[in-house]
């Protein structure tokens, strides 16, 4: 399938493969709270991707685009992954792809869509965009959630491209959260140190490849623009910002120009945002851009996941589908045998693992070889490794085995390793000593590999009956 050109293109994409109701318009909802509190709603029950419009207070055409990625069907479209198939083969298809990933550089192009409208001077206001307030909690109105955020090293002239959560501070204020480690962060502090600003370019609304691959963390060095050229199979078409000289997506929506300026200089109180764990944790003075140019497209669409509880399927579906892609390719690197599927639930939180047990310690390898791909400030929490009888992808399937085949007192293992800053169950001790460890646990949810074969016999039907069953009596079935 060819590449998206663009937001729209994906859009439009969406209805012709799978349907006129997988994407819904939604006219009259407030920017304030309502379009989050719908989207939470719809995304709840794995509904459909949402374009509100005709938002009160501004003009019809200016949109909002949410739940995008809800489902692992969408997911699929997005990432140009097979679509009719099952939600494991989904997850194969992009491990399998993954590895044959080639970083293909971005094609520079002279006009795009986004020059239709440039803001300069006092034409700049990030105020006439019907940005959302999300959730009732939050400290501002979050136009940057599945953004783009675009800075060039100023020594090697690497391009890095991260998301970090963007609040409209004002008319041409836009702060922007992003933790230590953060590589736009190391950039920005390498101008500081210089004694100027960091020339940053923030992209709102652009096509779901280019958004993923915004939020994959690349070695320092590698440029996400490049990942997402390998995942489309064809560079990104891009043009330079008329002030910064980024490279910005030729077609984005709306990109927000200026500088990232020095924290001594200016900060602003930050926060809080509904985060994606279900909890505000973080508030505090952050960074600000001062903003100098705004380009956008005619009628433009807020690209937004506004985050939410991680056991909803929201926006950024793909996370759960990376995760378990990229512990699935780390699996066999380390040389676990008869891997049959691997799952994340609630984004990363629980990861479950299949086998076909040959051996005793098959199991506690899958496990332990799944947690070692946990990175330092990653939340995974609890490792299962499961029979290949076990459906990973249906959650009551996984709770059976959990139920029925572990012995707590010899299955489950508890180790400490770091989780993220913004994990809500740090205590706020050990918060403010810096302590970010947290407990992980690997529950082997396997029948006992010296008595699997005379382990008790389910009464479930098997799988082939159940599908010569659904055939023979669809209509009750149904
Ligand atoms: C929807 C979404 C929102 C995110 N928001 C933030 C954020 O506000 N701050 C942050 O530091 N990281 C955030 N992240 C995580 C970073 O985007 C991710 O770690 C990315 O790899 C960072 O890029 P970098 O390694 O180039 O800095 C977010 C990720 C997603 C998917």
């Amino acid at each position: 399938m060819a590449p998206f050109r663009d937001l729209r293109h994906y859009i439009d994409n969406l209805t012709e493969r799978l349907g006129n109701d997988e994407v819904r318009i939604v006219d009259g909802a407030d920017w304030d709270l309502e379009i989050g509190g719908i989207t939470e709603l719809v995304a709840e029950k794995e509904g459909p991707a949402l374009l509100f419009d005709n938002i009160p207070g501004y003009p019809a055409g200016y949109r909002v685009f949410t739940n995008f990625m809800g489902t692992a069907e969408r997911c699929a479209v997005a990432l140009g992954l097979p679509v009719n198939t099952t939600k494991m083969d989904i997850v194969r298809a992009w491990k399998d792809s993954s590895k044959q990933l080639k970083l293909i550089p971005p094609v520079e192009v002279s006009t795009g869509s986004v020059l239709e409208n440039v803001l300069e001077g006092d034409q700049v206001d990030l105020l006439k965009f019907p940005t959302p307030r999300w959730h009732d909690g939050d400290g501002g109105r979050y136009i940057g959630t599945a953004c783009m955020v675009i800075t060039r090293d100023p020594d090697t002239g690497w391009v890095n491209v991260g998301t970090y959560r963007g609040c409209v501070q004002g008319r041409d204020r836009l702060s922007l959260w992003m933790l230590g480690n953060r590589h736009a962060r190391a950039i920005a502090t390498k101008y500081w140190e210089r004694g100027q600003s960091c020339p940053i370019a923030v992209v709102v609304g652009c096509d779901p490849i280019l958004s993923t691959a915004a939020a994959i963390a690349a070695p320092a060095g590698v440029s996400e623009y490049e990942i997402a050229g390998g995942l489309r199979g064809a560079g990104v078409e891009v043009l330079y910002a008329p002030g910064s000289e980024l490279p910005i997506p030729a077609h984005a929506e709306i990109v927000i120009e200026g500088v990232l300026l020095p924290l001594s200089e200016e900060s602003v109180l930050e926060g809080p945002f509904g985060e994606w764990t279900g909890y505000y944790t973080h508030s505090g003075q952050e960074t600000v851009v001062r903003v100098e140019r705004i380009l956008h497209r005619d009628d433009p669409i807020i690209l937004g996941a506004p985050p939410m509880i991680p056991t909803v399927p929201a926006g950024d579906q793909a996370v759960p589908l990376y995760s378990a892609s990229v512990t699935w390719d780390h699996l066999e690197a380390s040389g676990v045998q008869n891997i049959r599927g691997v799952w994340a639930y609630a984004r990363q939180l629980m990861m479950v693992v299949s086998i076909e047990q040959t051996g005793a310690g098959d199991a506690m390898h899958a496990l332990l070889a799944a947690a070692g791909r946990k990175r330092s400030g990653g939340m995974e929490r609890y490792f299962v490794v499961v029979d290949e009888d076990i459906d990973i992808t249906d959650i009551d399937h996984v709770l059976w085995a959990l139920f029925t085949r572990v012995d707590p007192h010899e299955s489950i293992q508890v180790l400490r390793t770091p989780t993220t800053a913004i994990d809500p169950r740090l205590s706020p001790t050990k918060k403010a000593a810096g302590d970010l460890s947290m407990g992980i646990v690997l529950i082997d949810a396997c029948k006992p590999f010296a008595w699997k074969d005379s382990y008790p016999k389910s009464n479930r039907f098997a799988e082939s009956d159940r599908i010569a069953l659904r055939e023979k009596w669809k209509v009750v079935l149904q």
